[in-house]
C-alpha cells in the first residue's frame, strides 16, 4: 500500500485553526502569532467559495467568524475578499481579511510553518472540494515540503488522492470506526487524526503495529498532552499554544 509521507517530521504540537485561541481562527494573524509563539506547524480549515476557490474558513456559513452572511459555497470571491474575519474575535483585529489558501500558503512558506490543511467541504461539495484543494496544494507548495491534507469526508480524501497521488493524507474521524485501518490504507493515508476523547488503547496499539502516526484534537492542557505522548500519540492540535513554548 502506497502511503505518501510528509517530507517533514511532525512536531508535537500543531496550532489549531492557525493561531489557536490567541487570534481569530483561520486567519493570517493566527499564522503570524503561531510562528511568533514558536510553533513549527499549524492546522487550518479550507472550503470552496461560489467560484470554486479555496478559502480558509471552518463553518459552512459566514456569520460566526466574519461580518458576512450566508453560505460560503454560494458567495463569490469578490464578496469574500471584502469581509472582515477579525472583528468577531476582538475589535483589535478589525480589518483582518478572510484568507485564500494561496495567501495562507505564501505566508506559511515565508514563516517556515509546516501545515495540515483540513479539507472542509460544504455538504454536497465533497468530491470537487477534495480535487481542487489537493490540486492547489501541489501548485502552491511546489518545490517545498507538501502539507498533509486531512478531512472528515472520505469522498473528499478519495478525490484528493485521485488529483494528487503523492499528497500526504490524514484520515480524520471523530471516533475511528472499527475498520479505520482498512479505510486509511484504501485511501493511501499516512496518519490517523481523531478526537482526544475518542482515542483508546486498541486504536493506539493497532496504529503502532502498522506504523501509523496518531494525532489528536483538541488538547489544551499540557500535562494531558504529555500523557498522550507517553501513550504513543505523535502530535496534538491545540488552541493553547502558549502552553507548549518549550521543548516542542
Ligand atoms: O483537524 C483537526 C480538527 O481541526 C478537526 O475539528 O472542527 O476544529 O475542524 P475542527
Ligand atoms: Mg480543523
Amino acid at each position: 500500500m502506497n502511503r505518501p509521507a510528509p517530507g517533514w517530521t511532525f512536531p508535537r504540537v500543531f496550532a489549531h485553526r492557525c493561531g489557536g485561541a490567541l487570534a481569530p481562527e483561520n486567519t493570517l494573524s493566527g499564522l503570524r502569532i503561531a510562528a511568533a509563539m514558536g510553533c513549527r506547524a499549524v492546522e487550518f480549515d479550507v472550503m470552496l467559495s461560489g467560484d470554486n476557490t479555496p478559502w480558509l474558513i471552518h463553518d459552512e456559513t459566514l456569520e460566526r467568524t466574519s461580518d458576512g452572511i450566508g453560505p460560503v459555497c454560494q458567495t463569490s470571491d469578490d464578496a469574500l475578499g471584502r469581509l472582515d474575519a477579525g472583528l468577531r474575535y476582538h475589535r483589535a483585529f478589525t480589518g483582518e481579511p478572510l484568507p485564500t489558501l494561496a495567501a495562507a500558503a505564501a505566508l506559511c512558506l515565508e514563516l517556515g510553518l509546516m501545515v495540515n490543511v483540513e479539507i472542509k467541504p460544504a455538504a454536497g461539495h465533497e468530491a470537487v472540494t477534495g480535487e481542487i484543494v489537493a490540486t492547489r496544494i501541489t501548485e502552491l507548495w511546489r518545490g517545498a515540503p507538501l502539507p498533509i491534507a486531512s478531512s472528515f469526508s472520505e469522498v473528499a480524501l478519495e478525490a484528493a488522492r485521485q488529483a494528487a497521488s503523492q499528497l500526504p493524507l490524514g484520515y480524520l474521524s471523530v471516533k475511528p470506526p472499527p475498520d479505520w485501518l482498512h479505510r486509511l490504507n484504501a485511501l493511501g493515508a499516512y496518519s490517523l487524526h481523531c478526537a482526544v476523547g475518542e482515542l483508546d488503547d486498541a486504536v493506539l496499539d493497532a496504529a503502532k503495529a502498522n506504523g501509523v502516526p496518531v494525532l489528536c484534537y483538541t488538547v489544551n492542557d499540557r500535562p494531558a498532552a504529555d500523557a498522550l505522548f507517553k501513550r504513543g500519540v505523535a502530535a496534538v492540535f491545540s488552541d493553547r499554544i502558549e502552553k507548549f513554548r518549550t521543548g516542542t
